[in-house]
């Protein structure tokens, strides 16, 4: 298959090769040597139809440093706002001779439909509520290089599991590898199907926090949702939120994630995610070298 369109696609032998390659890539990187010819030859477009910070930018740096020719496209100043149709608009960018198309989408499944009807290699950087495919691959190599293998590590998943991309690719990579995974948050943002997924659920913070090798905070994701289904958010912050005394009072020390952007104050607070035991940097350095990997190997199909 020529795309990454979720971790549900995947199995845990390529989940390894993935990091495999992004060990290698890190390395060259972490040498200096921030630009390799692997990709000359080939044009990837980025088109994004919701906004982002860390996937964007690490896409594009991930292509430059492979010496991809990059194309950048965002909704927001596109002839989409004219009525141009997704099929239509990504048609229009591969006749300019491009061979690869990383898109976010707010629609849950559009890399699925777009993979259907368009001929390049498609890959998900994030689509509505559904997959996140590479900040997932990203938050376990992360754990990974802090912990060893992610297999037989309590990770807890805290805050809006509801409305999280992040979690549900999350949840598949994690279970691939064989992690035990609880979410916590309120009822109102986890979805009633998640034990089928085989994640147990968890309502209170602390017993979390108690069991787990590592805590992946969430955002609350108010852009996704109606506001009468979700506790205040003082409340929220009240019930879900870490800060350090509640971390100090364990008697173990856990690492810190959060894919971001973070809510300072709401999901965390500064001290905790600027803390050691924080790895939120690290998880979007990461990204670089895990999106170089993906592409590398998408693209080795291609040439
Ligand atoms: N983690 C993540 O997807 O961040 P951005 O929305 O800024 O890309």
């Amino acid at each position: 298959v020529n795309h990454l369109l979720g971790i549900k696609y995947l199995n845990k032998k390529d989940i390894q090769l993935i990091f495999e390659t992004a060990d290698h890539f890190k390395e060259v990187i972490n040498r200096s040597i921030k630009k390799v010819p692997t990709l000359r030859d080939i044009t990837i477009a980025n088109i994004f139809f919701e906004n982002s910070t860390r996937t964007r930018l690490s896409f594009e740096l991930a292509e430059k440093r492979l010496s991809a020719d990059v194309v950048n496209f965002s909704a927001a100043q596109s002839s989409v706002k004219k009525g141009e149709t997704l099929i239509d608009t990504v048609n229009n960018i591969l006749s300019m001779k491009v061979d690869m198309v990383v898109m976010r989408h707010p629609n849950p499944g559009a890399g699925i439909f777009l993979s259907k009807h368009v001929k390049a290699s498609i890959v998900n950087a994030g689509d509505g509520a559904h997959e996140h495919p590479t900040q997932a691959l990203l938050d376990s190599f992360s754990i990974r290089e802090k912990l060893g293998d992610v297999g037989g590590k309590n990770i807890v998943i805290v805050g809006d599991i509801l409305h999280s991309r992040v979690a549900l690719s999350n949840i598949f990579a994690l279970k691939l590898q064989g992690a035990n995974v609880k979410v916590c948050g309120p009822k109102t943002l986890i979805p009633k199907h998640i034990t089928s997924l085989g994640v147990e659920v968890e309502t209170d913070l602390r017993k979390a926090l108690e069991w787990c090798d590592v805590a992946n905070m969430l955002r609350v994701q108010n852009e996704r949702m109606d506001i009468s289904y979700f506790p205040s958010t003082r409340e929220y912050t009240q019930q879900f939120g870490v800060n350090k005394q509640l971390l100090d009072s364990l008697d173990k020390q856990i690492v810190i994630m959060h894919p971001g952007p973070i809510n300072r104050g709401v999901e965390i607070t500064s001290d905790v995610a600027d803390s050691d035991q924080s790895i939120i940097l690290h998880q979007v350095e990461n990204g670089v070298a895990i999106r170089m990997a993906v592409l590398y190997l998408l693209a080795s199909k291609i040439k």
